[in-house]
């Protein structure tokens, strides 16, 4: 593993901190300030928005506990327009931020953000909605924190797997094989197709015979979800044996949609999200999601929180582990009705 360059000119609070510690000077009375702009793709998607609090606690725990230190984080929603995105990131540098951590509108179009905080040495977080590695490469000071969505889709692959070996009326018409239909989140988005494509991997690779009858793309979106599954259902009437879901409010939104249509239980097809959002948690509980996947919003806010306040001090970042210098991933965690406590505590 190798760790980054942890020197960062421009930034003076650095210095300040380190001719406070050098010399053994009296500790200044005021804490340094720094101001964090964050900019995320959508503060209507569930997950971001739990994902933008969890990371407001961090800069202000961060805060509370060091008084050498006052961040001042700075939220700016893009409503899914990255040229929106750009404006706010304008602005968020205009205003003096000294790090900026990015949730891009578009993945695949970060390059007048990445001048823009070129322009005037300000490092990029780049979090949850991954660049292509191209424009990763287009300078040294962007990073990447964020979940393996192989590894998500594994996970779901498993759940789902265990759920159907374990119920033999998973299979309600008796015919070998599991009727299944797919809700997918934004199409170009790391975590879209790849989760799917390793959900029913893993399920065929556990010997469960699948017949695929639909696949529909929601956005990670519960609305649209319902609208999908309606649609899907008057299609395919209680032929649906299975319904794997993106994320947790597509899964929310495939239950909804049972639901206003008053379908007795005894015909309702299983149920897998990912997330481990609030809503999802829940439903967990109330054991109308059979399982979801953890997506660690808390260990993701951290590993944010620690890299910006490293790049900001100029401190602590040879204890950051990175993978190729400049990505971090965080695991996820499977969630089942047994042990969903444990993730609602968090
Ligand atoms: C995914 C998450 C989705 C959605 C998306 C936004 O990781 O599972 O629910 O929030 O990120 O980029
Ligand atoms: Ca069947």
């Amino acid at each position: 593993m190798k760790t980054i360059n942890s020197k960062i000119p421009h930034i003076i609070l650095a210095a300040t901190l380190l001719t406070c510690v050098s010399c053994s000077s009296p500790q200044p009375d005021t804490p340094e300030k720094a101001r964090i702009g964050v900019a995320c793709y959508n503060q209507s998607d569930t997950y971001i928005r739990q994902l933008t609090n969890c990371l407001r606690d961090q800069f202000d725990q961060r805060t509370n506990e060091n008084d050498q230190l006052a961040l001042t984080m700075t939220l700016r929603d893009a409503a899914g327009s990255q040229r929106n995105q750009n404006d706010q990131v304008k602005e968020l540098l205009d205003a003096g931020c000294s790090i900026l951590c990015v949730n891009l509108a578009d993945r695949a179009d970060p390059s007048e953000i990445i001048d823009l905080a070129r322009e005037r040495e300000i490092p990029i977080i780049f979090f949850n909605r991954e660049p292509v590695a191209e424009d990763m490469m287009q300078w040294d000071q962007l990073y990447y924190v964020g979940a393996d969505a192989k590894q998500a889709g594994r996970m779901q692959g498993e759940l789902a797997a265990a759920a159907i070996l374990a119920d033999a009326q998973a299979d309600r018409n008796h015919d070998g094989k599991i009727q299944y239909v797919v809700l997918e989140g934004e199409p170009g988005h790391q975590d879209a197709i790849i989760r799917t494509e390793y959900a029913v991997n893993t399920l065929i690779h556990q010997g469960i015979q699948l017949e695929k009858l639909s696949c529909q793309i929601a956005n990670w979106n519960r609305a649209q979800a319902q609208n999908r599954m309606m649609q899907m259902i008057s299609q395919h009437q209680n032929q649906i044996e299975l319904v794997l879901a993106n994320n947790d409010d597509m899964a929310l939104g495939a239950i909804d949609a049972y639901k206003k249509l008053n379908v007795t239980e005894s015909v309702l097809p299983l149920f897998f999200g990912i997330d481990g959002t609030d809503v999802g948690l829940k439903a967990v509980i109330d054991k109308e999601l059979n399982a979801t996947v953890y997506n660690d919003k808390e260990g993701q806010a951290e590993s944010i929180a620690n890299l910006a306040v490293s790049l900001i001090t100029g401190q602590g970042t040879d204890d950051i582990s990175f993978m190729n210098e400049k990505y971090i991933y965080l695991p996820y965690f499977k969630v089942t009705a047994d042990h969903v406590g444990e993730f609602l505590e968090r």
